[in-house]
């Protein structure tokens, strides 16, 4: 039987616009917002002191999918109750939003057994949503009612990458330990991390960001935040024949 709700995915390189967008759109919709983001970098965190070596993060997950899925849906409850929108999880946030934390997340999304462990827990929800990502469009959900690819240049994506870093560090109780203070600093910094994680994004084995053909294709290098979200939603309205 098919799905009895609808899915609008978007992937996308980091700092794009497709959790801006995604966001809006769920928000426009009544739609639950998916960020799949957030389940890596939060096996990353919880598995902070191992994650040098991908091999044992990866052991790890093999251990956790032997037990029942509602065990594996379990492990991440609090990233799930975020998305449900149970506000005692939203502290969980502010260090998992970290370029570092995304990094390291980036790393361990390389292991077979994290992503199975981590499209356990997304396919565990069965309401309409809105889910962002590298790989919804194509792994998935590979029949999303809407396939959306969000793009824009490097340095734009370097900017607004370091002004969301500032503006959550000042807004957000994080301690001096969980920014490095390169994290607080140059715009080629942000540069020189986008660049790395959208080459370990893009060319690794498993999942790789790719733009499936049946995608429509948005560049929001030369838009701001409501053009970017007018945009989609108009395209999002013709394919839902919405509105
Ligand atoms: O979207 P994000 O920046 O929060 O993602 C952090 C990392 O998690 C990203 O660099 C790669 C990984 N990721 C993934 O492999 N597949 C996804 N669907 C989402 C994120």
């Amino acid at each position: 039987m098919g799905r009895m709700f609808r899915v609008i995915a978007i992937d996308g390189p980091a700092s794009s616009g497709k959790g801006t967008v995604a966001a809006f759109l769920a928000k426009e919709l009544q739609y639950m917002h998916v960020d799949s983001g957030l389940f890596y970098r939060y096996f990353a965190r919880f598995y902070k002191e191992t994650c040098e070596d991908t091999s044992v993060v990866g052991a790890l997950a093999a251990q956790l999918l032997a037990q029942p899925t509602a065990e594996v849906v379990k492990f991440f409850e609090p990233v799930l109750e975020f998305f449900y929108q149970k506000s005692d999880h939203a502290h969980i946030i502010p260090v998992l939003k970290t370029e570092s934390c995304a990094q390291v997340a980036s790393k361990i999304s390389t292991e077979p057994n994290v992503r199975q462990c981590v499209n356990t827990a997304i396919r565990s929800i069965d309401k309409n949503l809105v889910i962002d990502g590298r790989d919804t469009t194509t792994v998935i959900f590979p029949d999303a009612d809407v396939k959306l690819f969000i793009t824009a240049n490097v340095q734009t994506r370097a900017k607004r990458r370091m002004w969301e870093d500032e503006t959550r560090i000042s807004h957000s109780t994080l301690g001096k330990n969980d920014v490095p203070a390169t994290e607080r600093s140059t715009l080629q910094h942000y540069v020189d991390a986008i660049v790395k994680r959208d080459q370990q994004d893009a060319t690794r084995s498993v999942a790789p960001l790719i733009c499936p053909e049946d995608a429509i294709v948005v560049d929001t290098s030369e838009m701001n935040t409501s053009q970017m979200c007018e945009h989609v939603m108009q395209i999002v309205k013709v394919r839902l024949n919405i509105g």
